[in-house]
């Protein structure tokens, strides 16, 4: 072995001996914090990602490209462009079918319809690209898009849907992809909440023409920051290849075309398009393919514990409502979220100070009902119906996290803090 090859298995047996001693995630009795979320990565990730700085290969490359492989094969998927999180997933989509060159293109003031209890980016980047986001109500029990507030907000100038499967939990997709198929809407899936989750043993993402996932560090599986848009077809990935780089044609599969369309432009330095830099960096490409084949037991150990839990938190409906899976669905549980009944002699901030106070991390649920939200109040929209029910979830809604590492004990702490807030307030069901 050279002195090159030993200095780098020294470096990786360094990285291995810290984090087998600093990387102990799992639930303490005697320090008893479960956290929102817990590192999915460790040794071979940040081994994986320094390979990147000591070889100083880090800009996007090969790295990318295997991870956008390995992902599309994982779904199975169509074609992947990996971006630098997932709000620039959403953003690419969009910018892709907003676009002058793709099929049927979107065009500005066309209305796109999207649930009012979803994330921020899901519904800024159709504002920013000259759409009109239609805010609809969601279905209480499984906190999804209501398929039939759907059909109810379609107009002349309905061209879309944008969903969210809400914690990982999947969409009604056999309805809503009938009503985007009567009314030719194109479907956007916001997956960000949701790798893992599959309808009717088909991933999320691989229903609508583009879906999009996040890896930001409190997702099921990291990349630090980053994200990923599928498509269906080879057409809508190559464009977006363009708008993710300077509508620069240096990352798409085929450059011939351009080329020959193009050819009084150098090759080398030929922009077909607009575009933005939404790219990822190698080190990113490199902690994701170490971190997609965990992916399975990760999402396992979410759903057994999820299972657990509602069994056990039954006893207290409708006091507290656990998010009810779709039918066809296998949800993959990004946290733990309960809206508590509209009589509940408390409030969502008394139960969420207490599980605070004996150690239990806490947060609202996305952005509960997003038209109420300031943001989005400075820019044409329109919302149909009242939208109670995403109202509902912003009042009463709080989670708590379902991690990889919640145990047995963690599980038990969680259950017991609620039973003790409730005995206290004389509420508690047996
Ligand atoms: C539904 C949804 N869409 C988009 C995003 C944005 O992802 P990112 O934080 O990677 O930008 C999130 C973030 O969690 C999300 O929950």
């Amino acid at each position: 072995m050279n002195n090159r090859d030993e200095l780098r298995r020294q470096i990786s047996e360094a990285i291995r001996t810290y984090c087998e001693a600093e990387h102990n995630f799992d639930f303490s009795a005697s320090d008893p914090i479960v956290r929102l979320h817990e590192p999915t990565f460790s040794a071979e990730e940040i081994d994986a990602a320094l390979d990147c700085l000591l070889t100083t290969r880090v800009t996007m490359g090969q790295k990318v490209k295997t991870f956008e492989a390995a992902f599309s094969a994982s779904g199975p998927f169509g074609p992947g462009v990996m971006v630098n999180s997932g709000s620039s997933a959403n953003l690419l989509a969009i910018a892709a079918l907003t676009n002058p060159e793709a099929r049927d293109a979107l065009r500005p003031g066309d209305e796109v319809i999207v649930p009012a209890l979803s994330w921020s980016t899901t519904v800024w980047p159709l504002i920013q690209l000259g759409l009109v986001p239609v805010v609809v109500d969601i279905d209480p029990a499984t906190l999804n898009i209501d398929p039939n507030e759907i059909e109810a907000a379609i107009t002349e100038k309905t061209r879309g849907v944008m969903i969210v499967h809400v914690y990982g939990n999947p969409c009604d997709l056999e309805a809503i992809l009938d009503i985007c198929d009567r009314h030719s809407l194109i479907l956007v899936e916001d997956c960000c909440e949701a790798l893992g989750a599959k309808y009717e043993d088909k991933a999320v993402g691989s229903f609508g023409r583009m879906g999009t996932f996040s890896f930001y560090f409190s997702h099921h599986i990291t990349t630090l920051e980053g994200g990923i848009t599928v498509a269906q077809t080879q057409e809508d990935a190559e464009l977006m290849r363009i708008l993710r780089a300077h509508g620069w044609i240096r990352e798409v599969e085929d450059q011939k075309p351009w080329i020959e369309r193009y050819p009084e432009i150098h090759p080398r330095f030929l922009f077909v398009n607009l575009g933005y830099n939404l790219r990822a960096t190698e080190l990113q490409g490199a902690m994701g393919s170490v971190q997609l084949p965990k992916l399975p037991s990760y999402v396992e150990a979410r759903r057994q514990n999820a299972e657990k839990l509602a069994s056990q938190l039954q006893a207290n409906a409708p006091l507290l409502q656990t998010q009810s899976t779709t039918p066809q669905g296998e949800h993959s549980w990004f946290g733990f979220p309960i809206t508590l009944g509209i009589d509940a002699p408390f409030s969502v901030d008394d139960i969420m100070t207490a599980l605070g106070d004996v150690g239990i991390e806490t947060r609202p649920i996305i952005c509960g009902n997003i038209a109420r939200q300031p943001g989005l109040k400075l820019y044409p929209h329109r919302a149909q119906g009242d939208l109670s029910h995403a109202s509902a979830v912003m009042e009463r809604g709080f989670s708590f996290g379902n991690h990889q590492d919640i145990d047995h004990a963690a599980r038990d702490h969680i259950l017991g803090a609620i039973e003790a807030f409730l005995a206290d307030k004389g509420v508690l069901s047996a």
